[in-house]
């Protein structure tokens, strides 16, 4: 086993830990056993990745004298709905979970998202454990304990802040990804480069290719880059009073074309949040803020990973630049009726702008529409 690292999630009382590593699932029992009051855990994850690793992870446990039950929910962002929280709320509430118990959220985001508003509402919060297997949710779903379901009404829409006791990333399982998965969690990865580190950036132009292609310790150091950035900002700031807006960088571009895509298939949230970083660095640049080199060269490194980088790469009709602000009026994060726009001073500078010239949006919409 390769070393772990450990990034503290520094929240007073509710500080937990997030270990990075290679081998963490197998020894799940180990890390886990110190915060349990008795030698139990209940498991939720999805068929896929029950399919491909739950055995290793109730093995895991079971070498610490850990027993387990698991509940394995469809795969899939519908599974992140109100049937299926009842769903597993009742099931923990039959196994008769009590309030010190653990759960355990093993999925990508869906599942963290899921099972993390479960515990938080079960019994008016237990704890949970989250062991993250996408890019995705090691990176970001997982830390920060932002939890939720989607309503008919939009995405996210119902949730809670309830942070989790431990969270375990092991770099191995993101070997069973499909590439595609993998690059839209890479999504994320970038954004916090656009967001908060030139150096982090540039790192990722040298070794993204090598770590997409399957480096692990390439792959551990960029799960703990990130995982570190969204620590600091989340211990500043857990209920997204100021700076944590920062890390919706692209996402209000993301949500409304993820909104017109119908969240599926089309378009994964990684990769509306990779176009959306693009849309907003090209925003920033004709506001003056930035050279137009950033943009360009932002894009560069997403054409350099094989990711989608422009409108013109979303393989569906899309509405037109007034029906895409539309969307993004609709966005949770929309504060009295005006749009908020995480904009930059260049990559790795990025701010959140008060007021934003919705023409210039528009322009930026309509330009990248008319290259389709
Ligand atoms: N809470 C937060 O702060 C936060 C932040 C970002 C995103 N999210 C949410 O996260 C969700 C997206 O997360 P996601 O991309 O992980 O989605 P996901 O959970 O649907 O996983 C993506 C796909 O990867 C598969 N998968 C997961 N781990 C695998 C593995 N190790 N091997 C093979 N396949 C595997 C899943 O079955 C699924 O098909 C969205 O609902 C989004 O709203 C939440």
């Amino acid at each position: 086993m390769t070393g772990i690292d450990v990034v503290r999630v520094e929240l007073g009382a509710r500080a937990y830990d997030v270990r990075i590593g290679a081998g963490l699932i197998a020894r799940a029992g180990a890390e886990i056993a110190p915060l349990l009051q008795r030698p139990k855990v209940w498991i939720v994850t999805e068929s896929r990745v029950a399919g491909l690793h739950l055995e290793a992870l109730t093995a895991g446990l079971a070498a610490s004298g850990i027993a387990s039950e698991a509940l394995i929910l469809p795969p899939g962002e519908t599974t992140k709905s109100w049937v299926h929280l009842q769903e597993v709320v009742e099931w923990l509430l039959g196994q008769k979970v009590e309030r010190k118990d653990m759960v355990v959220a093993f999925g990508g985001g869906v599942i963290g998202d899921l099972v993390g508003f479960a515990a938080a509402i079960l019994r008016r919060g237990v704890r949970f454990v989250q062991i993250p297997t996408s890019l995705l949710a090691q990176v970001d779903s997982s830390v920060g304990g932002k939890t939720g379901i989607n309503s008919p009404h939009g995405k996210n829409l119902v949730g809670a802040f309830h942070q989790p006791s431990l969270v375990l990333a092991d770099i191995g399982v993101l070997g069973t990804l499909s590439q595609r998965d993998f690059l839209a969690g890479y999504g994320e990865v970038v954004k916090y480069g656009g967001l908060g580190s030139l150096d982090f950036f540039e790192w990722l132009e040298a070794n993204g290719p090598a770590l997409a292609a399957g480096d692990a310790a390439l792959r551990q150091q960029a799960v703990r880059r990130s995982v570190q950035m969204k620590a600091d900002i989340v211990a500043r700031d857990e209920t997204e009073a100021g700076d944590r807006a920062l890390l919706n960088l692209g996402h209000t571009f993301g949500h409304a074309l993820e909104a017109a895509t119908g969240y599926g298939d089309t378009l994964l949230h990684g990769e509306g949040v990779a176009i959306g970083c693009a849309l907003a660095f090209e925003t920033s640049a004709r506001l003056g803020l930035m050279s137009q080199e950033e943009p360009s060269r932002f894009r560069a490194h997403l054409a350099a990973m094989g990711m989608k980088r422009d409108l013109a790469d979303i393989r569906s009709e899309l509405p037109n630049a007034a029906g895409l602000l539309g969307l993004m009026a609709q966005d949770k994060k929309v504060d009295g009726g005006r749009i908020r726009f995480i904009l930059a001073r260049g990559i790795g500078e990025a701010f959140m702008a008060e007021e934003v010239d919705l023409d210039v949006v528009r322009g930026v919409l309509t330009d990248a529409l008319s290259a389709r």
